[in-house]
């Protein structure tokens, strides 16, 4: 009786039904390399009771027992074969890269981004601040365009002064309404771009609080425009107030400054010039940093010249309401981006190349 009804069910042939595995086998894999569906899904769709292989395993008994055991294994092969392809389906990692072996060295160095560092101007500024913050200096901040008045008539310079034309100057015409009184007219008539930090001497005396020890580091503007010149530049202006301020003081603030930022050997000399603002006035030199002080291509004889300095005029001291007979005061200012060409001992042939946004230039520094 048994043996009459596996009879009737024999009706199908063992290499037909591995064909048809085979065939599903191969369908599934195609599948599950294109679709976007889950591996969750993918799961069910090929692998779950009512699947094409779920409904074809169901058949087996159809099978001639003697070849049952082999079509079994069949069956479980192509089973493993599409769990595997699903396992890696399921992996994030090989999804994303998608590489044509199915492996990758979790212990190789990664690709580093690009990564980006301050502009050399903004590196200078910090470390010029920390440097003087060291002894008592504060970084403050004033107007990039203000006053004439701030930025000549205070420092000794009134209208017309021959001294002015030294700074080329871009002036702009006021734009609203006039100041209200006469005097306010008068001495606020007309606008700069700042092309000196020298306009904070004054802004800060008019803080009213002493002594002053302010470091101002701020954007310049000249009319200038060539190898050695940017429309735009900056400068750090130091001012010193107090009781019995001296040159002394004034010599010994730079050779701080210049240890702290160029090195140990490096020393300054003071060089008189001649400013409406200070007196008496220095410019600054410094030992050239590739000779140090031989004489050599760079520097010629053995110093490099920086910027200027000098005690505070009476006059100015007067403008910030600050009386010259009890107070006394030394000043400097300098441009950032030439003392800091002057440390990497890079000599541009153009500074212009600082503002032209040429990354390739950049990175070097
Ligand atoms: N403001 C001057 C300049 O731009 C530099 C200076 C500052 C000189 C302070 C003396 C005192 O050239």
């Amino acid at each position: 009786m048994t043996n009459q009804q596996d009879n009737d069910a024999l009706t199908i042939a063992a290499p037909h039904f591995i064909g048809l595995l085979m065939e599903m086998e191969h369908q599934a894999r195609e599948l599950i390399a294109t679709t976007d569906k889950s591996a969750e899904e993918l799961r069910i769709l090929l692998l779950g009771p009512k699947s094409e292989l779920g409904k074809l395993t169901k058949q087996i008994r159809q099978v001639p027992p003697v070849d049952r055991g082999n079509v079994g294994v069949v069956v479980n092969e192509v089973k493993e074969s599409i769990e595997k392809a699903l396992q890696k389906k399921l992996s994030a990692i090989s999804d994303q890269l998608s590489a044509p072996n199915d492996w990758f060295d979790v212990t190789a160095p990664g690709i580093r981004p690009p990564e980006g560092h301050l502009h050399i101007v903004s590196q200078a500024i910090t470390e010029i601040t920390r440097i003087f913050e060291r002894i008592g200096f504060t970084r403050v901040r004033h107007p990039e365009v203000d006053w004439d008045w701030y930025a000549f008539e205070s420092l000794n310079m009134p209208p017309h002064h021959p001294a002015r034309d030294e700074w080329e100057t871009f002036f702009i015409d006021y734009p609203g309404k006039p100041p209200a009184s006469r005097a306010d007219l008068e001495r606020k008539e007309q606008i700069v771009l700042t092309p000196h930090t020298s306009n904070g001497q004054v802004r800060e005396m008019e803080k009213g609080s002493l002594p002053i020890r302010m470091i101002n580091i701020a954007k310049c503007y000249r009319r200038q425009l060539d190898v050695s010149h940017t429309p735009m530049f900056h400068q750090f202006e130091g001012l010193y107030v107090d009781k019995e301020v001296s040159i002394g003081d004034l010599k010994g603030v730079m050779d701080f400054f210049f240890k702290g930022y160029y090195g140990p050997d490096r020393v300054s000399r003071l060089r008189p010039f001649h400013f409406q603002f200070t007196e008496p006035s220095f410019e600054v030199d410094i030992n050239c940093g590739v000779c140090l002080g031989k004489g050599c291509k760079l520097c010629k004889d053995g110093w490099l010249e920086l910027g200027g300095s000098g005690m505070v005029h009476p006059n100015v001291l007067r403008s910030g309401g600050i009386d010259p007979n009890v107070y006394s005061g030394f000043a400097f200012g300098w441009g950032v981006e030439r003392v800091a060409m002057m440390k990497s001992g890079t000599k541009l042939d153009d500074v212009r190349l600082l503002y032209s946004n040429d990354v390739r230039f950049l990175e070097q520094f």
